[in-house]
């Protein structure tokens, strides 16, 4: 005869068992997996952290994924059997093309879509990758191929919907008031032969773009919103490069569209309230990380010279699913 521990006891075992059927067989992911595993309270819906044993990520249903990424903007998978060749095949999975990346960055692996991240070992302030320029990446991916220990060199994370959600009336009023204008001066392959040229490029608040052949350099002005609509609907995100203290080499200039500079006062406040949000990323292994570019700023605390650490970074500038296409 049961009594009512031992049922319960019996009805643990049993959802044990059922639950384990569900992860090998890769039913209802979100319920099981991403539930218990959030990375941090800073983010809004609190970000999404996949663990596996043994699982191969190319396995995942595409669907599935967009699904997560569009609610949670960051997903961790961690403890994945990955390498380099694995890792671009998962990004080309939501990719209808990469972005151009900045060429100061090495290539890896004779694939031009596989960099390292940003050289150096400095800290690197918060930003949203090359959200000042005409092609603004839609997803971020970094794929942690070495790592001596995740003490030192932590890649940062704050979530612009939480950011813009602690601005205050007046700042918010400032920015849906102020575009952002920057003046880029982008380095092309150098021609004696040819003059310079007017260009044009087929996007909005893109301007008076110039080929200057002889010096080998492509200048535009970009004018963009410091603020972005999201995949979640009725949200905003604060998500930019005007927190970006060491400023991308191409930016020769930036202020708002005026050539004023934004007020210290807005920016010292927008600063303090990001740094409270920040989440550290201490990098394991074979970590990937699936980021919202357009919702998501990242950064980089300092490490030293002599202390190994390999993070590559591919780009999608454009995703081969509609933006908010599982959540509007
Ligand atoms: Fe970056």
């Amino acid at each position: 005869m049961c009594n009512y521990i031992d049922l319960n006891r019996r009805k643990r075992k049993f959802n044990q068992l059922y639950k384990y059927k569900l992860v090998k067989f890769n039913i209802n992911l979100r319920d099981l997996i991403m539930k218990k595993n959030k990375i941090s309270k800073n983010f809004h819906n609190d970000g999404c952290l996949i663990y596996s044993k043994k699982q191969d990520i190319l396995d995942f249903k595409k669907k599935d994924i967009i699904q997560i990424f569009e609610k949670y903007g960051i997903i961790i998978f961690r403890n994945f059997d990955i390498d380099i060749n694995k890792f671009f095949k998962f990004t080309k999975k939501f990719t209808k093309n990469f972005a151009n990346d900045a060429q100061r960055r090495k290539s890896r692996d004779e694939n031009k879509n596989i960099h390292e991240v940003d050289y150096g070992n400095n800290e690197m302030a918060l930003h949203s990758e090359a959200s000042f320029s005409p092609t603004w990446p839609e997803i971020v991916w970094f794929y942690c191929n070495e790592i001596e220990d995740s003490s030192e060199g932590q890649t940062t994370f704050c979530d612009g919907i939480k950011l813009w959600d602690n601005l205050s009336l007046e700042e918010k009023n400032f920015f849906q008031k102020n575009p952002i204008k920057y003046s880029l001066e982008v380095p092309i392959k150098k021609n004696k032969k040819l003059n310079k040229k007017k260009w044009f490029i087929n996007s909005i608040g893109s301007s008076d773009a110039l080929i200057d052949w002889k010096k080998g350099i492509f200048k535009i002005n970009q004018i963009r919103f410091a603020i972005n609509s999201c995949r979640i609907p009725n949200k905003l995100a604060f998500s930019n490069h005007t927190l970006y203290k060491n400023t991308d080499e191409t930016i020769k200039k930036w202020g708002l569209i005026n050539d004023r500079k934004i007020p210290k006062k807005i920016l010292d406040k927008i600063r303090k309230i990001s740094e409270k949000l920040i989440y550290k990323h201490h990098w394991k292994k074979r970590d990937l990380i699936m980021l919202d570019n357009k919702r998501f700023m990242h950064g980089r605390t300092a490490y030293k010279k002599s202390y190994k650490r390999d993070i590559l970074n591919i780009q999608t500038a454009e995703s081969n699913f509609g933006y908010g296409e599982t959540s509007k």
